[in-house]
């Protein structure tokens, strides 16, 4: 069985796991929008007149942050994966919101110089092979003062929750994609250090991490797309032969246990709130 080389996030995000999002916008919109309410509130706060949304998927905070805010400003997002740009694209021709979706990779892309005020991301800058060079990318993107509003995962050992399913599977499944520490992914921004650094380096100035521990609940109903579809299990499952793919789902699902609560599954997404500034 073959899982996808996981330093490769173009082909990650082009393949299944953009694949897998993109059919899980419902479920995952519902999860995480606590985080794009308070993405909403910072920019609705600032008055922002043009925003850049990094890695936005499949646009749902772009847009929120787009109707928010109204007219007067301009809402961009840039995510690397096609897929889930059409289905971004998508989403605002129906909710009738005006915003831009740009399918680029955000480490590299020539942005107009001097245009944004406020750069914000959910989940979408931990995947930068280069993040230094990432981050002075999109610094150049920055007008003076801007703002930086970031939220990204803390560590896999703070949020248990999310690396349960591969925990369960790896005694079945010894070639499930492992996660390094540092490396680009989910837990590529946990260490506080280094985040400071990487946006020093990389040009911007006032950085502070706060933590965030959000609460977070789904239907158990929707326990078992989840966690076939999203995360290392989900690149993978697809390839596994039916008898062990059975042995493997009631193992996995089993490991969910300690988190439902009456027909529902809840966790705390233990995350940090990144701010900074173009100085
Ligand atoms: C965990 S998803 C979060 C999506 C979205 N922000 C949300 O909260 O629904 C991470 C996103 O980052 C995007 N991404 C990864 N590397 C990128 C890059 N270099 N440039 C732009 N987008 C990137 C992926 O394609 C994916 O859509």
């Amino acid at each position: 069985m073959q899982a996808e080389a996981p330093e490769d996030q173009a082909a990650l995000w082009n393949g299944t796991a953009g694949h897998a999002w993109v059919d899980g916008q419902d479920l995952l919109d519902r999860l995480f929008a606590p985080f794009e309410r308070l993405l909403v509130e910072g920019a609705t706060a600032q008055a922002a007149r043009e925003v850049l949304d990094i890695g936005c998927g499949t646009g749902s905070t772009t847009v929120a942050i787009a109707r928010s805010l109204g007219p007067a400003s301009r809402c961009t997002g840039v995510d690397i994966s096609a897929p889930m740009i059409e289905a971004a694209r998508a989403r605002a021709g129906w909710e009738g919101a005006t915003a831009d979706f740009l399918l680029a990779d955000a480490e590299t892309h020539r942005f107009e110089q001097d245009r944004f005020d406020r750069i914000v991301s959910r989940f979408g800058v931990m995947f930068f092979g280069g993040p230094i060079a990432a981050f002075a990318n999109l610094r150049r993107s920055a007008r003076r003062g801007a703002a930086l509003d970031l939220i990204a995962w803390r560590s896999a050992e703070d949020n248990p929750f999310m690396t349960a399913a591969e925990r369960a599977a790896a005694p079945l499944l010894p070639c499930l994609p492992t996660r390094k520490p540092d490396a680009p992914g989910q837990f590529g921004f946990a260490d506080p250090e280094r985040v400071r650094l990487i946006l020093e380096q990389g040009g911007w100035s006032g950085i502070a991490l706060r933590p965030l521990d959000i609460p977070c609940a789904m239907p158990e109903a929707e326990l078992e797309r989840y966690f076939t579809r999203l995360g290392p299990l989900g690149r993978v499952i697809g390839q596994v032969e039916p008898p062990v793919r059975d042995r493997l789902i009631e193992a996995v699902r089993a490991a969910f246990d300690r988190y439902l609560h009456q027909k529902e599954v809840r966790f705390t997404a233990a995350c940090w709130r990144i701010a900074g500034f173009a100085g």
